[in-house]
């Protein structure tokens, strides 16, 4: 059994970062409603406890809420941002709505030594008039901001948040502060901490610094957490559940389908069956190339082609979420089809990684993913048991698995592609022929992108519905626009659009013009998420 670091969900957004960064440190996390039962806590009996962000108002009454008896298990507590929040209203301190709200990089003053801000401060507590006031039970939103708190150290960190702490609960010693509001407070005795930033994004100054200090510091965690241990469990629970039968998967050549494939192969050698459902709506070439990698592995690969029926079924269809709904529904017919070909599998195999699990409500083990790319299990067939072996991993985690079972570092490192493929990014209706011009108008990006000494997090072109004049020769045209869109992101939930070099837009753009004829113009998409999506569709 690991250590375990249990993060407790309020709806905050970074819960899978916070969780993430943990287990980055060599420590097991998992990710529990905030509404877990405090048997169920105790039964877990974690090292330590961190209370994620929220959207809620702790102080109204249908905010979610954490049994308060967890604050007197003498397990320590990080509470951040709404976490925070809790760990103050729920021990009688003040929480209330602030005359500003902080979003961003903020400067805040560490006030007072904590452990979780492990070097170089300054005791100045005592003679600061927000601490003071906070400590004597006033409130500070009458309080004048504090800008002349502090001689102790300046850090940057990301806030996002408009409640904040009014008065400490009794116990409490604030370590740090903004201008505005409360940013650290902590009862040492009790082991609980609270800070109302977000220590787990890059965008605070040694956030990660603090995260190690709670769990080797405060939890004593020592760091047992090894995906080669990972790697060795599922292997011998893949043997033990499947024996000598026969497995199937569907294997899309994304990530986490491809080293499910090289982890099962490596498990049962010679009992996997694989089903390639090649939609056509895949990059320039992709079907071959993925077709060419899997068959000279040891296992069966099965190719679907299967473009005519998709484009059948997507004709006239313009709206985003219809299309995702028509693959879905035709990826799994399809899929059903080819399986009831090949007789006596009783094993699937399903490529579901943690954050599924995590967005679709459950917890690791108890939920069968039901937004899979492949758009869900298929109904019709009878399985004696659905395997997930992924699902306990983090993206970049099974990136990690990927490499310790060897899969071609084109495969490993393979950027995100949305499990409808090109049909979301041909917009309005997909046809042949504005398909076939996105594909060669995206081949040309991605060549191009080969040249950037640091690639995009993710880059493609897309074709939008719109036409433009042009003039090629000395003809003038009315033809299609093509979009080109590169985001810079750790996470996807957020991203930056990537601010690529004048020079290469302009190659590209040239390139795609003079290449494909029924192109008239080249746009660059220079929105970032939010308020953009990724997706134009
Ligand atoms: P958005 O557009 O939501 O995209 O900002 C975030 C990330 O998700 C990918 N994406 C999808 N992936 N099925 C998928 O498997 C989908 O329907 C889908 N829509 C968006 C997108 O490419 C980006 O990496």
């Amino acid at each position: 059994m690991n250590e375990l670091i249990l993060v407790l969900d309020f709806g905050g957004q970074y819960k899978e970062l916070i969780c993430n960064s943990i287990r980055n440190l060599a420590v097991y996390a998992e990710i529990r409603p905030g509404s877990t039962p405090i048997e169920e806590i105790k039964r877990l009996a974690p090292l330590g406890i961190i209370l994620t962000g929220g959207p809620d108002s702790v102080y109204l009454p249908d905010a979610k809420k954490a049994d308060p008896e967890i604050f007197s298990l003498g397990i320590p507590i990080l509470g951040i941002c709404y976490g925070m929040h809790l760990i103050c209203h729920l021990l009688g301190g003040k929480v209330g709505p602030g005359e500003i709200g902080e979003y961003g990089r903020t400067k805040v003053k560490v006030l007072a030594p904590s452990i979780l801000f492990s070097s170089g401060t300054s005791n100045v507590i005592s003679s600061n008039p927000i601490a003071r006031n906070l400590i004597a039970g006033n409130s500070i939103s009458s309080n004048p901001i504090a800008s002349n708190l502090i001689a102790g150290k300046n850090l940057k960190v990301l806030m996002s948040h408009r409640d904040s702490v009014h008065r400490l609960p009794p116990g409490f010693t604030l370590t740090a502060a903004t201008r505005n509001c409360p940013a650290a407070f902590e009862n040492t005795g009790k082991k609980l901490y609270g800070l109302q930033f977000h220590p787990e994004t890059k965008h605070t100054d040694s956030g990660k610094e603090m995260l190690k200090q709670f769990l080797f510091s405060v939890c004593g965690a020592k760091g047992d957490y090894r995906l080669d241990d990972y790697l060795a469990a599922q292997i011998k629970k893949i043997r033990a559940k499947v024996g000598d039968k026969k497995i199937l998967l569907a294997l899309s050549g994304g990530v986490d389908s491809s080293v499910l494939a090289f982890l099962l192969a490596k498990a049962l050698p010679g009992q996997l069956v694989s089903i390639f459902v090649d939609h056509g709506l895949m990059r320039l070439n992709e079907g071959d190339e993925i077709e060419r990698l899997f068959s000279a592995q040891k296992f069966a690969l099965i190719r679907v082609n299967a473009k005519e029926r998709f484009l059948k079924k997507l004709a006239g269809v313009t709206d985003p979420e219809q299309k995702r709904k028509i693959i879905g529904n035709e990826f799994i017919r399809v899929f059903e089809e080819e399986a009831k070909k090949i007789s006596g599998i009783e094993f699937l195999a399903q490529g579901t990684i943690y954050p599924d699990i995590v967005e679709s409500g459950g917890t690791y083990g108890a939920v069968i993913k039901s937004h899979h790319n492949v758009g869900g299990l298929p109904e019709k067939l009878k399985f004696h048991e659905v395997i997930e072996p992924l699902s306990g991993l983090f993206k970049d985690e099974v990136r990690e698995i990927g490499r310790k079972l060897k899969l071609p570092a084109t495969l490993v490192n393979r950027q995100p592609f949305p499990g409808p493929g090109l049909a979301i990014r041909v917009i309005g209706e997909v046809t042949e022929e504005k398909l076939t011009i996105l594909l060669k108008a995206d081949a040309i990006l991605r060549e191009e992108v080969k040249s950037l000494r640091r690639r995009p997090s993710q880059y493609f072109a897309l074709i939008t519905d719109s036409k433009s004049v042009g003039i090629k020769g000395d003809e003038r045209t009315f033809d299609k626009v093509i979009a080109l869109r590169a985001v810079t992101t750790d996470d996807f939930m957020t991203c930056e659009y990537t601010a690529l070099p004048h020079k290469f837009l302009r190659r590209v753009s040239m390139r795609i013009t003079s290449e494909i004829p029924e192109v008239s113009r080249v746009v660059y998409d220079i929105t970032s998420k939010p308020p953009a999506t990724v997706e134009w569709e």
